[in-house]
């Protein structure tokens, strides 16, 4: 298939690197105990905090929507248009719509935004959460696809 492998052993706390996988970006976040945490307290604030409407295989149905915890991989494509939402990690960094920022990802096109593992928050354009493609883990190396 047009798996694509990459080591991702040397990404920072905290930081996003973005993969190409048929011809879309793969955003691979390392998320800190403080965004794993993060991730349940959000939860009122989501369209879907359980992903029951959402695209994601079965194996990462869980409180993270990932294989490792601290590994956050999604795909950067928007659910209402198809902008690429920006990495916006830091919780209260800016004022994005007037709205408390809890850290995740912004959508410049129309304002849609989600959280440390791609799901939507509610009020926004954006119907879904983003995302989650078929992976795997073999220590730090992630194979997109199959
Ligand atoms: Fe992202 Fe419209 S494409 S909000």
């Amino acid at each position: 298939g047009a798996a694509v492998t990459q080591d991702i052993g040397s990404i920072e706390d905290g930081q996003m690197i973005v993969i190409k996988y048929r011809g879309k970006p793969i955003y691979v976040v390392k998320r800190t105990e403080d965004m794993i945490a993060g991730l349940e307290s959000v939860k009122p604030l989501l369209s879907d905090p359980d992903s029951l409407a959402s695209l994601q295989p079965e194996y990462c149905a869980n409180p993270t929507r990932s294989l490792e915890p601290t590994v956050l991989v999604v795909e950067g494509v928007c659910t209402h248009l198809g902008c690429a939402p920006n990495y916006r990690p830091d919780v209260g960094a800016a004022d994005l719509g007037g709205n408390d920022w809890y850290g995740g990802f912004f959508c410049p096109c129309h304002g849609s935004k989600y959280d440390l593992a791609g799901r939507v928050f509610s009020g926004v354009p954006a119907p879904l959460n983003l995302p989650i493609p078929d992976y795997s883990m073999d220590g730090t190396i992630l194979t997109v696809g199959e």
